[in-house]
């Protein structure tokens, strides 16, 4: 197994569960990726709207995505019973609300296509909850959420009760399949294995077939206090695009650094998604993202968190799961999140699961890496046109002219005799520069304010601001500059 996210981990637990010797191995610990900045919806509703998945899955592939989805947070919640996950899971109502220019046919239409796709839903003139004035939308009910990171944790402690062994800091470079399998990784060492899985977020060991299906694109997400129960903890959403997500979490208030356990709810509100790299305004995003809360949800107090990660987005709303197209069959996959990763991981956890021990799964053919749907076709052309578009960069000049524009704890693109040049100015002072074009495929990555990572456009490698790799499809580190 390689990656230590929910998807990896989902998977080798369910895997040892049935008996299984399984290696993981992550190029850091445990939560190394995205699973630590999620914001940790568990919902059945599917992101991309269920209009959108009945036109490109047809009826039957929009109830399958349902079902799986919802079978996803049941298999979460009894994980959490079955291992005595301590992650404060809990069931909740999920509502999709109109976006501020959204007309009301708009949840007419999804009303319907979600009642084709077999969710329960129903359609109020107001969502009856306090601190929010909805409007008309629709009601989810039976969605969770729970915290991410306890439970990656009590899945990795019930992993390794089970024989799983995890290796931290090892990074994978290759994985080739066959009869004589094998992971071989950036420390030269090679590990025999009779199935691999590569779920890095972003696959390393795929060039094009799964790539050119998916893209990247960076969320934000802030949270402010709020007095405990002044907003129903739900889930909420709107249909905007990019659509903002919203829940509360509750928290004591020593674990906001207080001197006492009385209980808060922090209110997490996520949204201002763009194509990774090709923005440098994470200020200006966040204090949309606030207005946008304040506005909405009046009860909010101080802003006591921001951050922004990364998701996968398919051309066609799902993610892909199952066997490495153009590969070797034991060698599988799991990627294009579609910012629904946590039921997607666990969705992958089950299917691999039961193709790596020969057992038929209904969801086979829907989350397919090697499918292509007709209906997904335009979206497929406008991102690989885009992707081609990046390689522009190469020929435009940096961000900056002079390091001196850099200022501490910051990054920018300099041009230096003609190559193209990552530098980042740590908090003394010092400069340190790696060269900018991407290993992967050579697109030139960009500063990410938000999180001080350099990101590339193309397929979703993310480096650290020294230019460690820790997001595939990169097989490894920034080159020296
Ligand atoms: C702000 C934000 C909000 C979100 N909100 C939601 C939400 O509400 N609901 C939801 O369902 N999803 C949400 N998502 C999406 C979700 O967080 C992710 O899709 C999910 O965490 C991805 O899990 P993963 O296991 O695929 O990848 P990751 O958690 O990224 O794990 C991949 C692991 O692979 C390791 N790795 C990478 N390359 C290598 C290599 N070559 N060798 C060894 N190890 C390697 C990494 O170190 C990492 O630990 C959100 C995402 C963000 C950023
Ligand atoms: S991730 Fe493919 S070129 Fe960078």
């Amino acid at each position: 197994m390689i990656g230590a996210g929910i998807a990896g981990l989902t998977t080798a637990y369910l895997l040892a569960r049935d008996g299984r010797s399984v290696v993981v191995i992550d190029t850091g610990r445990v939560g190394n990726g995205q699973t630590a900045v999620t914001t940790a919806h568990l919902s059945s509703v599917i992101d991309d709207t269920f209009k959108e998945m009945l036109h490109l899955h047809g009826p039957d592939g929009a109830r399958l995505a349902h079902d799986s989805h919802a079978r996803a947070v049941d298999r979460i919640e009894m994980i959490c019973g079955d291992e005595h996950v301590d992650c404060r899971f809990e069931r909740l109502d999920g509502y999709l609300f109109l976006g501020k220019k959204d007309k009301e046919s708009t949840l007419e239409e999804e009303l319907e296509a979600a009642r084709a796709a077999g969710a329960k839903v129903t359609r109020l003139p107001q969502a009856p909850v306090t601190g929010f004035k909805s409007g008309p939308c629709l009601r989810f009910p039976h969605q969770a959420q729970f915290h991410p990171l306890r439970y990656l944790n009590g899945l990795a402690g019930a992993f390794a009760r089970r024989g799983g062994r995890i290796y931290s800091g090892t990074q994978a470079v290759e994985a080739i399949g066959g009869a004589r399998a094998c992971v071989k990784t950036a420390s030269g060492h090679s590990i025999r294995v009779s199935a691999i899985v590569v779920a890095t977020n972003s696959p390393f060991n795929d060039l094009l077939a799964i790539h050119t299906k998916q893209a990247p694109y960076q969320t934000y997400a802030v949270g402010a206090r709020v007095k405990a129960d002044a907003i129903t903890r739900a889930l909420y959403w709107d249909t905007e695009d990019p659509y903002h997500y919203v829940r509360l979490q509750r928290i004591t208030n020593r674990e906001l650094g207080g001197d006492n356990d009385e209980p808060i709810d922090i209110l997490i509100v996520g949204g201002e998604d763009h194509k990774s790299a090709k923005a440098d305004d994470a200020d200006a995003r966040f204090a949309r993202l606030e207005s946008w809360m304040r506005d909405h949800f009046p009860a909010a107090g101080s802003v006591e968190f921001r951050w922004s990660g990364q998701v996968m987005e398919t051309v066609d709303g799902l993610a892909f799961i199952g066997r490495n197209p153009l590969d070797a069959d034991n060698v599988y996959v799991a990627t294009g999140d579609s910012g629904m990763g946590m039921t997607h991981g666990t969705i992958a956890g089950m299917l691999i699961a039961d193709l790596i021990q020969g057992r038929e799964n209904p969801w086979t053919e829907l989350y397919d890496p090697g499918r292509v749907r007709t209906g997904a076709a335009v979206e497929w052309v406008k991102e690989n046109i885009n992707v081609a578009l990046q390689y522009k960069d190469w020929l435009t000049g940096g961000d900056v002219t002079s390091v001196d524009e850099i200022t501490p704890n910051n990054g920018a693109i300099m041009v230096e005799a003609g190559r193209k040049i990552a530098v980042y100015r740590d908090e003394r002072g010092s400069l340190h520069r790696r060269s900018a074009v991407c290993p992967h495929l050579g697109c030139i990555v960009g500063w990410n304010p938000a999180s001080s990572t350099w990101d590339c456009p193309c397929h979703g490698s993310r480096f650290d601001r020294f230019g460690a790799m820790f997001n595939g499809p990169s097989p490894k580190d920034l080159d020296p500059a």
